[in-house]
């Protein structure tokens, strides 16, 4: 219990002081990784166009050309993806320690603590030694699915499977997760989900990978402090709440009311919105289309009409203020057609973004400051020491 008097105190009207809240529209890097149009609704990674990527690339590919500006010859992606394919096993140690972790616990959670914990193993820390710098991506791109296929079988009471050096990246991880060898447009579409995923310029949780890298600290660290920051439902974990908020509509009929009910009551739409974005976010319209692909092969999800009214109920209501589906409203229904688990969908999100963070963790260490921004105190001038017993209870 905190007492009134301890309450933090209102701050004042950020515009009279020169606040920006959220740090709306204001550089804090250069960055060469990833251009947004926000008024066209574009989006490239080093200068390539997201929907030819995720038709022509993969996920390897793409993380590769993040992280070292350009595409790969043959030879160098023949080499990157058998350098993957050779550290995706965990230690026992790992294992262990995860077999540890409380069944009920979200596989974010996990995920931030495992990834935190390769840092013990890894501990030697040259960050200026490119061999070093090379080794910690291809560690943390191999590893980091390996950790969440490992939990989702630990917490049903069963021990993880190991990796099968005969199946691609995607194949494999869902390979890990299901235990069952997936049909190929099944790891064709969560590839390129992976891609679609893996970059999205300074967000949330690619900020904190920045400023934990600005103080010199290892690549394990950088990635746990960003998978924690992108758990969060205004950022990774919405693709969780769409999900939930499409079965609470329940029928395409009841779209309209709920949108009005919850625009009446200020509260946000799931899956909407975005910093960047004044119309719909280019990765939901390439997802939508994936999963319509899945549905032709396997079967409609029920819940797809529904967001499809959603979205379309929501023009009339919100689009006159940029507000139109982001990456997660689509997203969701994608994996949950690939059998995906509801509470996995952000470490899924978490698997592809470590190649943006991964990439961002270079660039800062390429023209390194410290992030230390300032504040504007708004507490008590000063204030009278008092001992216990003259304070006044609450
Ligand atoms: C991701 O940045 C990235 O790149 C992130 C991401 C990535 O790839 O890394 O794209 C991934 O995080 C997608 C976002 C997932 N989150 C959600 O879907 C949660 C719902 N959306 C929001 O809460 C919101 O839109 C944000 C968090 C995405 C953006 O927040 P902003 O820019 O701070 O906007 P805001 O909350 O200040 O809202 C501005 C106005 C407000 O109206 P007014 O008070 O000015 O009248 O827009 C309204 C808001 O009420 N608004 C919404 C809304 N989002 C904004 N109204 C209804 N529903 C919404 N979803």
């Amino acid at each position: 219990m905190i007492s009134e008097e301890q309450k933090i105190e209102q701050p004042l009207d950020p515009k009279m002081i020169g606040l920006r809240p959220g740090l709306e529209g204001v550089p804090v890097a250069h960055s060469a990784i990833c251009e947004i149009d926000g008024t066209k609704g574009e989006l490239r990674y080093r200068g390539y166009p997201i929907n030819e990527l995720a038709t022509q690339s993969s996920f390897l590919e793409t993380t590769y050309l993040l992280i070292w500006g350009d595409l790969p010859s043959p030879q160098q992606l023949k080499d990157f993806e058998q350098e993957v394919q050779m550290h995706r096993r965990v230690s026992f140690r790992v294992r262990d320690m995860m077999k540890c972790f409380p069944a009920t616990g979200h596989p974010m959670d996990a995920l931030q603590s495992s990834a935190a914990s390769l840092g013990l193993f890894y501990s030697r820390r040259a960050i200026d030694n490119p061999q070093y710098v090379y080794d910690a991506v291809v560690r943390l791109i191999a590893k980091i699915p390996t950790m969440v296929a490992a939990f989702q079988l630990i917490r049903k009471g069963q021990d993880p499977i190991q990796p099968r050096d005969d199946l691609a990246y995607s194949a494999n991880f869902l390979y890990m997760l299901t235990e069952r060898e997936p049909d190929p447009l099944s790891a064709r579409i969560f590839d390129r989900c992976l891609i679609l995923h893996a970059e999205h310029s300074l967000n949330a949780s690619t900020f904190s990978a920045r400023v934990t890298a600005s103080t010199l600290t290892d690549p394990y660290a950088v990635v746990a402090s960003a998978v924690g920051t992108l758990a969060g439902p205004l950022h990774g974990g919405a693709n969780e709440d769409v999900i939930k908020m499409l079965k609470e509509i329940g029928r395409p009929e009841k779209a309209s009311s709920y949108l009005d009910k919850a625009i009446a009551n200020k509260q946000k739409i799931m899956g909407f919105g975005h910093r960047e974005y004044r119309v719909k976010d280019p990765r939901a319209s390439i997802l939508q289309d994936l999963a319509e692909e899945l549905f032709a092969r396997f079967g409609k999800d029920e819940m797809y009409d529904v967001a499809k009214t959603l979205e379309k109920e929501a023009e009339g209501r919100l689009g006159q203020k940029g507000i139109y589906p982001n990456v997660d409203f689509y997203s969701g229904l994608v994996y949950q057609k690939l059998g995906i688990p509801r509470d996995l969908f952000t470490p899924i999100f978490a698997i592809s973004r470590v190649a943006g963070w991964l990439a961002h963790w270079r660039e800062q260490l390429g023209a390194n400051r410290i992030f230390r921004p300032s504040q504007i105190y708004t507490g008590a001038k000063s204030r009278k020491w008092m001992q216990a017993d003259e304070r006044m209870s609450p």
